[in-house]
């Protein structure tokens, strides 16, 4: 089971699912359709068990280890998040 961590907590995910359990963490989420950035978010590690960028995140221009939480899905292994 994919987890999702941040240097205070981690929490667990459903493989292939959503990133949502990051808002339990301290993800903000706004829109949810990849146009506010509000939950644009730095990926410490990890990046590689993410999706591929959609065409939201391609569209924002985001520096490589930023993704959107709303947009990318969590394949498998631990994600780590700088969110602290
Ligand atoms: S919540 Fe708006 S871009 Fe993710």
């Amino acid at each position: 089971m994919p987890v999702i961590k941040s240097r205070s907590g981690q929490k667990k995910a459903i493989a292939g699912g959503s990133m949502e359990a990051a808002a339990e963490l301290g993800v903000l989420f706004g829109c949810l359709k990849g146009v506010c950035g509000k939950c644009a978010t730095t990926v410490l590690s990890g990046l590689n068990n993410l999706s591929a960028p959609t065409e939201e995140e391609v569209a924002m221009d985001l520096d490589p280890a930023r993704r959107l939480m709303c947009q990318c899905l969590i394949n498998k292994g631990t994600v780590k998040l700088d969110l602290d």
